[in-house]
């Protein structure tokens, strides 16, 4: 064996340019290649490895399933190494997907049970806090009064928790309805005010459609892009923008709107995006990391979806497809 490439089909060269710079020094794939090749031949058997590239255009994640097998003349005489190629890439993100489920699906269940046990207590606690501040109330001083203010506060946010658990693992059955989007977005907005005047946010709204309703639960909705909005006006500076895009656009085959959110905040780094929609997974000091996850799982259940695009230091886009009322197909 001469250690020479004797040939390659049009699908290797293929693979192999979509993961390796043309004029790269030592290229990842053509290491992993020889010192695959050379193991063959020591062992006089075949070689089979998963490995990962990112590719290099896009910097996307490539999956290749490498063979390296003996060939033989008719005599069996070995006369060099044949190689094949199998870009895996979508059945390990189907995998992977798979494992998020089942991850989340007995995340969900220990989470349904702790919320369950701490949301009876919780109550009691503050039901005792108001009925002591009221029992109390004409001989406490200004600072005492102050820490049961505080008591009922916290639990309050407490509870408010807990519901968010609550939702992520058992979201309740959306009541489909027809709604209009700017009246939610606008009570969303409302909602928001006072944050967004705490930070000096522009916000904008580009409506680029004539009829804006979708079918979807009005709740749930809300709770969307109350979620989305607090992401945003936590990601920028004060007097940062938040620029809201309303439009109508064919989503996997059906008519649905789309609404985007788009911050020109800290952004989110590469290596986080894809654990966005994790439960737990939080960047900030004093966030659930539940905002997102609860989202997601709101948005698909009610056949409706959400993406995010994102550049760290630059900005995030967040869309979210709701679908539009089709009639009696939208019944079942
Ligand atoms: N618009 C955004 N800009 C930058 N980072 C974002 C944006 N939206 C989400 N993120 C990132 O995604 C993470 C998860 O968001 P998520 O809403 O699930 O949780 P959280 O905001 O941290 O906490 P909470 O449960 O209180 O919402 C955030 O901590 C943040 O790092
Ligand atoms: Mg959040």
């Amino acid at each position: 064996m001469c250690g020479k490439i004797r040939n390659y089909n049009d699908a290797a060269s293929d693979i192999i340019e979509r993961v390796m710079c043309l004029n790269e020094k030592n290229p990842k794939i053509i290491k992993i290649l020889v010192m695959q090749i050379n193991e063959t031949i020591d062992r006089m058997d075949s070689v089979n490895r998963i490995e990962h590239f990112n590719e290099y255009n896009t910097k996307e994640s490539v999956y290749l399933d490498i063979t390296t097998a003996l060939m033989r003349n008719s005599s069996g005489e070995c006369i060099g190494v044949i190689c094949s190629f199998n870009d895996i890439t979508n059945r390990k993100k189907i995998e992977e997907s798979v494992e998020r489920i089942d991850r989340l699906t007995s995340l969900g269940e220990l989470t349904a049970a702790l919320a369950h046990e701490i949301r009876n207590p919780l109550s009691g606690i503050k039901m005792s806090a108001q009925i002591l501040n009221k029992r109390l109330t004409s001989h406490l001083k200004a600072s005492e009064q102050n820490l049961f203010e505080a008591i009922i506060k916290e639990t309050d946010r407490l509870d408010l928790l807990i519901t968010d658990l609550l939702n992520f693992s058992k979201p309740r059955i959306p009541k489909f309805q027809i709604i209009d989007v700017f009246e939610i977005l606008n009570r969303a907005l409302l909602f928001s005010d006072k944050k967004i005047r705490e930070k000096n946010t522009i916000v904008s709204i580009n409506n680029d459609i004539d009829e804006s309703q979708v079918y979807f639960d009005k709740g749930q909705l809300l709770q969307i892009f109350l979620n989305i909005i607090s992401n945003s006006l936590d990601a920028i500076d004060t007097e940062g923008g938040l620029k809201i895009s309303v439009e109508k656009l064919v989503y996997k085959n059906d008519a649905c709107i789309c609404v985007s959110f788009e911050d020109n905040g800290c952004g989110i780094d590469k290596e986080n995006i894809n654990r966005i929609f994790d439960p737990f997974f939080t960047t900030k000091e004093s966030g659930t990391g539940l905002g997102l996850s609860v989202v997601h799982k709101l948005a698909t259940s009610n056949n409706g979806n959400i993406e995010i695009e994102s550049i760290e230091s630059v900005g995030t886009i967040v869309k979210v497809y709701l679908p539009k009322y089709r009639g009696e197909i939208n019944e079942y």
